[in-house]
């Protein structure tokens, strides 16, 4: 098996990282911590410590919670089966390399990776990138739990240590990915901004590109009762002219319903939505005094190819 290293590289000058005592070191010095988490932080030096607050350890709390539920499943089913349809499993080498690019907590990059190997019946190697530690420290736990990641992290695995999937979230910034050129078969982008140009960089020649986006009527019934005024709009995710050198394969609408039938179901949904911090008392108020609701998820996924 390759190491699951070997597609990183340092953010600032591009080198390869090596294992060194409690971090990652290129060989111009530039070094990178281990955390006890089990995950190496790629975010350039200086930039590590931009605090982030509370807010957003609950909304990570909050999405791990929701999507563990399987809400959002069909999503993942989607985007798996259109990565694990490009290549010829044949003459693509294993393991399966894949980046997941704004990965939050990691929910949707495991299902993804384990969905895409029983798929391909071949292993997967995913790796996913955010800018939040504390996704990056939620996406490891997970992927430990489901046997992804050894408990040691994803600098120690032991020699014998093999799994059909293999994932870890890590701190990094997406618009400058810590991998490889052409190191990656496939990438993923949920609900995040998308690095266009970083995606076709690190893509494989026809390595696919799976972009999912919020629909017209995403989570419509929610808005209505948070807003008095509620103006739906149609955003296609593309990237700007000339600026990537990507194919645009199609787009799909996913629509389903998603039943929520408690309280905390309820409000671990509003809690990942943009909504929970800008929305006023009245809208809270309405949603408050809910204990059942049924939202309709439309997501549009798109697909791209890197030129060959
Ligand atoms: C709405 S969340 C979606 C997370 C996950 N893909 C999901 O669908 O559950 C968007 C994520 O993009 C991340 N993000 C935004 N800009 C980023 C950047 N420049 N580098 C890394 N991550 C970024 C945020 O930290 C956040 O976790
Ligand atoms: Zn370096």
């Amino acid at each position: 098996m390759t190491d699951f290293l070997e597609p990183l590289r340092c953010p600032l000058c591009g080198g390869s990282l090596e294992r060194a005592a409690g971090c990652l070191r290129c060989r111009a010095g530039h070094s990178y911590d281990l955390a006890r988490a089990g995950y190496v932080n790629l975010l350039p030096p200086g930039k590590k410590n931009n605090a982030k607050t509370g807010d957003e350890k609950e909304m990570i709390r909050a999405r791990s919670e929701f999507l563990r539920r399987g809400f959002y499943d069909p999503i993942d089913e989607a985007a798996a089966a259109a990565l694990a349809e490009q290549t010829d499993a044949e003459k693509t080498p294993d393991p399966f390399c894949a980046a997941d690019m704004g990965a939050g907590e990691g929910t949707h990059t495991c299902r993804i990776a384990s969905i895409l190997a029983a798929k391909r019946d071949r292993p997967v190697d995913i790796l996913g990138f955010d800018a939040s530690k504390h996704g990056a420290e939620a996406g490891c736990r997970l992927a430990k739990s489901l046997g992804f990641l050894p408990k040691d992290g994803i600098a120690a695995p032991p020699e014998d240590w093999t799994s059909p999937v293999r994932a870890a979230v890590l701190p990094g910034n997406i618009f400058r990915l810590p991998l490889a050129d052409a190191s990656m078969n496939a990438a993923l982008s949920l609900f995040a901004p998308v690095p266009w140009d970083e995606a076709a960089r690190i893509l494989v020649p026809g390595g696919r590109l799976a972009v999912v986006s919020a629909g017209r009527e995403h989570l419509g019934e929610l808005r209505r009762i948070l807003y008095d005024d509620v103006r739906l709009t149609d955003f296609h995710p593309a990237p700007p002219d000339g600026s990537a050198r990507l194919r645009f394969l199609g787009r799909r609408t996913l629509s389903f319903p998603v039943t929520l039938s408690s309280r905390e179901e309820i409000a671990a949904l509003f809690m990942m939505t943009p909504f929970w911090h800008r929305v006023g008392d009245a809208g809270r108020e309405r949603l408050a005094a809910l204990d059942a609701l049924t939202v309709t998820a439309e997501a549009e996924l798109s697909l791209w190819e890197a030129a060959s």
